[in-house]
Order: structure tokens, then C-alpha cells, then sequence
């Protein structure tokens, strides 16, 4: 399934943060959503993942229209996300920060869990048992699992992230600048694993400032600048695209 944004536009105060935007995320492909600091594109991200509710516009996927919903609503969906800013929790092993993200996945209510209900331990060996494949998947060693997950050094946090994300079995994954102070060994390595989940079937919306990795993992780019698009098109063709290069100008060299 694909997403699409249609007209889509965030207002705060007195700042049009998306402006009317639109674009589309092909289904088992990979959109990078780039743009200068303060395009809009965490908003975008955000409005997707139902963190944020659109001002107007629309945001479907597949069938399903998602504007304006609850993030739990949407999670239900199968869509999931990653923060620019890594969300390791103090003294939580690895294991337990990827099993937050099967939370919301759960039948059993709040009381059921406070009384430790049997139905509540099969949940959770469940929830481990998926978080543990979800680890696996983005090659994490087990024998970190055990580990604080802050200790981690930032490449490994990153792939944490991500395993959190991919618990809930999203179609739909929006990552947000994942390779935000990684090496470039890690950047590759990163690179590498996106591009293996897109094989697995999943879209993926990734906004991203590192280029090289966008341009040569990217099947489609959408370039926005204050809040609009101004390009959309194969990493060649926007990287020749005068505007885009305009935007990026003292900023950062497009076709590095
Ligand atoms: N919650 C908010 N309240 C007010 N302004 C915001 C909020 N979130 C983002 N902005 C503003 O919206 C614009 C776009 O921000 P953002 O989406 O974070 O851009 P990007 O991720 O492309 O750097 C910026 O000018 C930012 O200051
Ligand atoms: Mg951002």
C-alpha cells in the first residue's frame, strides 16, 4: 500500500510549517523526504504517525484515511516511526525498550496487567518473543540484549530504534534522520538494512540529511524547502534540479 499526501499543511501560530503539500510513498519502495532545516519535514513525519493533527489536507494509506487520527489508531494501520531524537530510556535493557513498542499491540487491559493475570505473561512472552525476532532482524547480537540500551554505542542504538519500530509489524516505516551521528561505516551498515527491509516488502519513508546515503538508497526523492515541495523525482533528476540545488546552496552539496 501506498501513502499519500494530498494538500497537506501544519499551521502553528503564526508559522505554516507544511505547506499544501503533496506527495506520494510507493508501496515497497524507499521515498527519501529531504530538505533544509526546518522544511517541515519532522512535522510531516509527525502528521503521518498521528503525533501531529493536520491543519487541512489529506493523508491516506492504502484504502485507509489516516488525517487527523490518534497515533494508536494509526500504529493499527501498520505504520511506525523512529524519532530524530533517540528515545533509550535510562536503565532499560535493550531487550525492554524494543518491547515497548508492542505496547498498544496488547488485549490485555490495565488491570489484568496489575494483577498478573496468566493471560497477561503469555501476552508478554509474546511481545519478547517478537521483539527478540525484530532484533534479530536489524542484527543486533543477542548477547547485547541484556545490555542498558543507552551504553550502546550510537550505531547499535540506532538499529534499537528501528527494532522497536518494526515490533508493531508496520507496512509503513518513517524514519527520521537515522543516520543522525553515525559513521560512515555505521551510515553503510544502515544503509544496507533499510534496503533489506524495503526487499522484505515494507515502504519506507526516510528524511534523511546525509545525501550519499539518500541518493543511492532512494528509489524516489521529495524535496521540500519552508514548508513546500519543489521537486520530486529519481535521485538524478533531482540532484540536477537548479531549485533543489538553490535551496541547498551554502547548505550542503547535493551530490556529495
Ligand atoms: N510544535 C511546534 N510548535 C511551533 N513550531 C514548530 C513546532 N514544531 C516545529 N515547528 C516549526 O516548524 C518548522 C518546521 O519544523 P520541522 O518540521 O521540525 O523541520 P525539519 O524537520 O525539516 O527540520 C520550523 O520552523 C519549526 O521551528
Ligand atoms: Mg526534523
Amino acid at each position: 500500500m501506498s501513502l499519500q499526501v494530498e494538500n497537506l499543511t501544519k499551521k502553528f501560530a503564526g508559522l505554516t510549517a507544511v505547506d499544501q503539500l503533496s506527495f506520494t510513498a510507493e508501496k515497497g519502495k524507499v521515498t527519501a523526504l529531504i530538505g533544509p532545516n526546518g522544511a517541515g519535514k519532522t512535522t510531516m513525519l509527525s502528521m503521518a504517525s498521528g503525533l501531529l493533527s493536520p491543519t487541512s489536507g489529506s493523508i491516506t494509506f492504502g484504502d485507509a484515511v489516516l488525517t487527523g487520527l490518534p497515533g494508536h489508531r494509526i500504529a493499527r494501520h501498520g505504520i511506525a516511526r523512529t524519532y530524530q531524537n533517540l528515545q533509550m530510556f535510562e536503565e532499560m535493557s535493550v531487550l525492554e525498550v524494543v518491547m515497548t513498542g508492542a505496547h498498544g499491540l496488547g488485549r490485555s487491559g490495565p488491570v489484568a496487567a496489575m494483577l498478573r493475570l496468566p493471560s497477561v505473561r503469555r501476552e508478554e512472552k509474546k511481545f519478547e518473543q517478537v521483539a527478540r525476532e525484530a532484533l534479530d532482524r536489524v542484527n543486533v547480537p543477542s548477547k547485547l540484549l541484556a545490555r542498558e540500551s543507552a551504553s550502546l554505542p550510537y550505531g547499535l542504538q540506532r538499529r534499537v530504534e528501528i527494532a522497536r519500530a518494526l515490533v508493531a509489524e508496520p507496512r509503513l516505516l518513517l524514519l527520521d534522520e537515522p543516520a543522525a551521528g553515525l559513521n560512515p561505516t555505521e551510515t553503510e551498515e544502515l544503509s544496507r538494512l533499510i534496503s533489506g527491509l524495503r526487499d522484505s516488502g515494507l515502504t519506507v519513508l526516510l528524511v534523511e540529511h546525509d545525501m550519499e546515503m539518500v541518493m543511492s538508497l532512494s528509489d524516489a526523492v521529495v524535496v521540500m524547502n519552508f514548508g513546500k515541495l519543489i521537486a520530486v523525482g529519481t535521485p538524478s533528476q533531482v540532484q540536477s534540479n537548479e531549485q533543489v540545488v538553490e535551496a541547498y546552496l551554502g547548505v550542503e552539496d547535493v551530490g556529495a
